[in-house]
Order: C-alpha cells, then sequence, then structure tokens
C-alpha cells in the first residue's frame, strides 16, 4: 500500500512529471474523459515533453511530431511487444505466446503477417471483392430489396458492420463447404458487438470476470473458431491456413487457445475497419461535391479498363483500379486523419538518455512507457490548415499523392499515422484501404446516397482513445437508392 502512495520525485534531466493528486489514479480519469484536450492543456503548460502517472504507469507523452522518427527508430530499448504481451493475452483469452511453453511462435505469428501484403494482396483483394458483391446482391440489390425506384432508409454504422463484418469473416476465415454465407451471422455479429463495447475496459486491464456477461460472451466468439468448425471450411485466406499451421505445431496449445487467437484476428481486422467505413461514408454522404467527384474517378477507372457498368451487372475493381483512385484514397485518409485516436506505445527496458535530435536528450526509467499520440499532430493547424474540416484533396497534389507536410518550416517525416509505427505498425494496413475502397466503390456505382435532414453533425465517441479509429457518438440516418444511369 505505501508503494502504491508513494509519489514519485522528478530526478536531474527527466521532463516534467505531473502526478496527480489522487494516488495511484493520477491523471487516468482526467485522461480518460478527453485524452487529446488533456494532452493539449499539458502541452501548453509543460512543453512537448512530459511524464504523466496514470493507474500506476509513468507515461512519458512526446508530442512535438519532428521528434517521433527518433522514437520510433529506437528499438532495442524502447520496445512494443512488452507492452501488447500484457494486455492482448488477457483480453482475447489465449496463453502469452513469449511463454517458454510456445518456443518461436511469436516469431512465427509475427511472420504469417507477410501473407497481408506484397503479391499476397492480390488474392485477398480479389476475394473481399467477390464477398462484398454476393453481400450486395443478395441483401441490397435483389429485386424487391426495397420500393419500386424508391428511397431506402437505414442507419449508416449498422449498415457499415453488417456488409463489412460478414465480408472480411468470409474473406478470412472462409466459408461453409456446402454454402455460400455462414449461417447465425446476426447472433455472431451483436455478440462481437457487445464484447466490442467492453473493449476499452479490457485493455485498461480490468479483469474479464468483473465485466458481467463478457467473459460468457468472448467464450461464444471463441467457440466459433474451434479448429473442428474450421476444418469444414473452404476457401480459408493462406494467412489464416498459415496461422491454423503455425497453431498445429504446439501440442501446449489447447483447441480453445487456438480458437481465441482466430478470434483476436477477427477482432483485429474488423475492429478498426468498420468505423474507419464509416466515418469515410459519412464524409462523403455529407459532401455531395466529394462524393460526386470520387464516383466520376471510379466510373473514369472503369471506362479505361474497357468496363461497361451497369447496375444490374456485377462488377470487380482489381488491384492496380483500386490503386489508382487517387481522390478515394484521399477522402479515406483524410476520414482517418479526424476519426483515429490510437496511442503508439513503447516500454523502456533500461535507465537511460534518449536522444530526441541532435540537441535534445531526456532520461527515462525502466519500466516507463514512451507514448506517441498522433490525433494531435492530425488535428494541429499548423501541419493540416482549418484540422476540424473534411478536405477531399487534402492529400494530393499536383494530381499525385501529397506527401510533403510542415511543422516548424521543416518536412515532416510521419504526418498521417492511424495505423501506429515502426515494429508495432499494423500489418493489414493495405488489405484495410483496399477492403474500405472496395465497399465505397460498390456504395458509390450502386446507389445514389444522402443523408437524412434534421440530423447533428456526427461526433466522435472518445471512450476509446488511445486505441484506434474512435466510433460515432450517435447513429446517423441516410437513405439509399439503386442508381438508374
Ligand atoms: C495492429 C490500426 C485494420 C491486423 C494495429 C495497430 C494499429 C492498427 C494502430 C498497432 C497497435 C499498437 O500499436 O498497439 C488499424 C486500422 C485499421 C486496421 C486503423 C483499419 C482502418 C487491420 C486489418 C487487419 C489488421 C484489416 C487484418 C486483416 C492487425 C494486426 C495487428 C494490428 C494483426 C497486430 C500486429 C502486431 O502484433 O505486431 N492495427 N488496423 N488491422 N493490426 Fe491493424
Amino acid at each position: 500500500l505505501l508503494g502504491l502512495l508513494r509519489r514519485r520525485k522528478r530526478r536531474g534531466g527527466e521532463p516534467p512529471l505531473i502526478n496527480g493528486w489522487i494516488p495511484y489514479i493520477g491523471k487516468a480519469l482526467e485522461f480518460g474523459r478527453d485524452a487529446h484536450g488533456f494532452l493539449e492543456d499539458h502541452k501548453r503548460r509543460h512543453g512537448d515533453i512530459f511524464t504523466v502517472q496514470m493507474a500506476g504507469k509513468y507515461m512519458t507523452f512526446i508530442m512535438d511530431p519532428l521528434l517521433f522518427p527518433n522514437i520510433i527508430k529506437h528499438g532495442r530499448q524502447l520496445d512494443f511487444h512488452e507492452f501488447s504481451n500484457k494486455v492482448a493475452p488477457p483480453t482475447f483469452g489465449y496463453p502469452p505466446t513469449n511463454s517458454r511453453k510456445f518456443p518461436r511462435l511469436q516469431e512465427q505469428i509475427g511472420r504469417s503477417f507477410q501473407l497481408l501484403q506484397g503479391e499476397n494482396l492480390t488474392p485477398l483483394t480479389e476475394s473481399m471483392m467477390g464477398n462484398l458483391m454476393l453481400l450486395f446482391r443478395q441483401d441490397h440489390l435483389r429485386e424487391g430489396a426495397g420500393p419500386e425506384g424508391g428511397w431506402r432508409s437505414s442507419s449508416m454504422y449498422e449498415f457499415c458492420i453488417s456488409v463489412m463484418f460478414e465480408a472480411t469473416l468470409l474473406t478470412m476465415y472462409g466459408r461453409p463447404v456446402s454454402a455460400q454465407r455462414h449461417s447465425g451471422m446476426g447472433v455472431l455479429r451483436e455478440d462481437f458487438v457487445r464484447f466490442d463495447s467492453m473493449f476499452p475496459l479490457l485493455m485498461a486491464q480490468i479483469p474479464i470476470s468483473l465485466l458481467r456477461q463478457t467473459k460468457a460472451i468472448r467464450e461464444k466468439l471463441i467457440n466459433y473458431f474451434l479448429p473442428h468448425r474450421m476444418s469444414c471450411w473452404s476457401h480459408t485466406s493462406q494467412f489464416i491456413q498459415r496461422r491454423s499451421e503455425v497453431f498445429e505445431q504446439y501440442d501446449a496449445l489447447r483447441d480453445v487457445d487456438k480458437a481465441a487467437h482466430h478470434f483476436a484476428i477477427l477482432w483485429a481486422s474488423v475492429g478498426n475497419t468498420i468505423p474507419a467505413c464509416f466515418w469515410s461514408m459519412y464524409y462523403l454522404v455529407s459532401h455531395p461535391e466529394a462524393l460526386e467527384k470520387v464516383r466520376q474517378e471510379i466510373h473514369e477507372a472503369l471506362r479505361l479498363s474497357g468496363v461497361e457498368f451497369s447496375t444490374d451487372k456485377d462488377v470487380a475493381l482489381s488491384r492496380e483500379q483500386l490503386d489508382k483512385l487517387l481522390y478515394l484514397e484521399s477522402a479515406i485518409n483524410e476520414s482517418l486523419r479526424l476519426s483515429s485516436a490510437s496511442m503508439n506505445i513503447r516500454v523502456v527496458q533500461e535507465d537511460f538518455s534518449l536522444r530526441l535530435n541532435a540537441e535534445r536528450s531526456v532520461k527515462v526509467r525502466k519500466g516507463d512507457f514512451i507514448a506517441l499520440y498522433p490525433q494531435s499532430m492530425h488535428m494541429d493547424p499548423e501541419i493540416y490548415e482549418n484540422p476540424q474540416t473534411f478536405q477531399l484533396d487534402r492529400y494530393i497534389q499536383d494530381g499525385k499523392e501529397k506527401t510533403d507536410f510542415y511543422k516548424d518550416g521543416q518536412r515532416l517525416k510521419y504526418y498521417l499515422m492511424p495505423f501506429g509505427s515502426g515494429s508495432s505498425m499494423c500489418p493489414g494496413r493495405y488489405f484495410a484501404i483496399n477492403e474500405i475502397k472496395q465497399f465505397l466503390c460498390l456504395m458509390l456505382l450502386y446507389f445514389d446516397l444522402q443523408l437524412e435532414a434534421g440530423q447533428k453533425r456526427a461526433t466522435l465517441d472518445s471512450s476509446r482513445a488511445g486505441m484506434g479509429i474512435l466510433l460515432p457518438a450517435e447513429e446517423v440516418r441516410f437513405c439509399y437508392r439503386l442508381r438508374t444511369d
């Protein structure tokens, strides 16, 4: 108890220290209420590097993005896996991968991530296109799916989750040998949403047994991926197949442990992608000129490939075609900029002097966290003019992707970081961008879209600040109608 009550004192060469007046809890509650506002306020008062005590942890925030490169490249003394090994296993229910019981498991899992990238992205992208088209055809484009020639009304987040959850699941894990789709998808999705709503508490290391139904829901979700069930699925992605083969090499992994690993990947593959889809769709639908510009760009890409599009036919956009959609990509990046609030955490491996640039170093202590909070950079008016505004061509310059952004007159190496950085960079980032593009292409090609009148501007729900793409604070109603051109 004394240890919990003892307050740390700042030593020479260390950043300013903010303990907070509540022992142990420190500033955790204030940070949880409004992380971005909290950090901006402390930056004004203490400068661009400061250490905050939160829930017994000391976190040193580096707020100046010009200093990010030196933090990101510090591999040995600043470790990412120590943090993820601590939080991911109890959250998803598998045993720690770095345990001696599983020699080289972590390394093999790391290698499996290559199957999401490079040439492996092509079959994944093709499979996702087919699955999205299947769901659109069966659920939204079918005759009688809505009033004849008329508008249908829906909730936007609900729409995104119903399409993207199932399409991603089919693409990653495959489908039953004898059917095009899995049964019980609605229940699985609802359980997932209930688990997901507890995600911030699990990441805060609140024991799952204290979170009412969550443990039982997680068990149900994990059981969906038991090896004897997955062995009846076909068209499984190379990525998931490879992971199953790796798990088979370890007798010490029980079937439920293997299933829990698969469940964790399901979360990783949809937990951020669905809100990212929502925001990209929301910003386009609420900016009709931007939406029209992107729609023209997609039609143009199809025309250039000799495809004559009509709404009564299926369409497939290849990886190369998706790569050329500059405005669509800028719209997605701009939506990620406006909605992402991930935190990049590294654990200090030894007491040392952390060099920040040619002139500056700070002393840091073993076990402390170093944190980058890119949302502060994404919302910096010096880097992004009118940062709160959606600007379709924010990431376009002279007909190409714009990559030069400046702070204090210096070019930034890192200016958009929804996918993390360095050793903890998201391995699914290329697939994620492609699948969001595919979803939006289908929405824009097949439907007229508009917001229902009389709604307030959508706002961010900050309860998962630090953990990825934020959800909308409330649902948005929209209408869609099959296009006639
Ligand atoms: C890790 C963001 C989509 C697979 C991460 C991290 C971020 C992130 C920020 C690093 C977490 C950390 O530093 O603690 C996103 C966003 C996505 C997205 C914004 C969508 C817009 C995906 C998809 C997949 C995926 C589609 C898989 C198909 C993973 C995995 C990790 C990860 C496996 C853990 C990597 C590791 O342990 O080293 N993601 N992600 N992500 N992401 Fe994503």
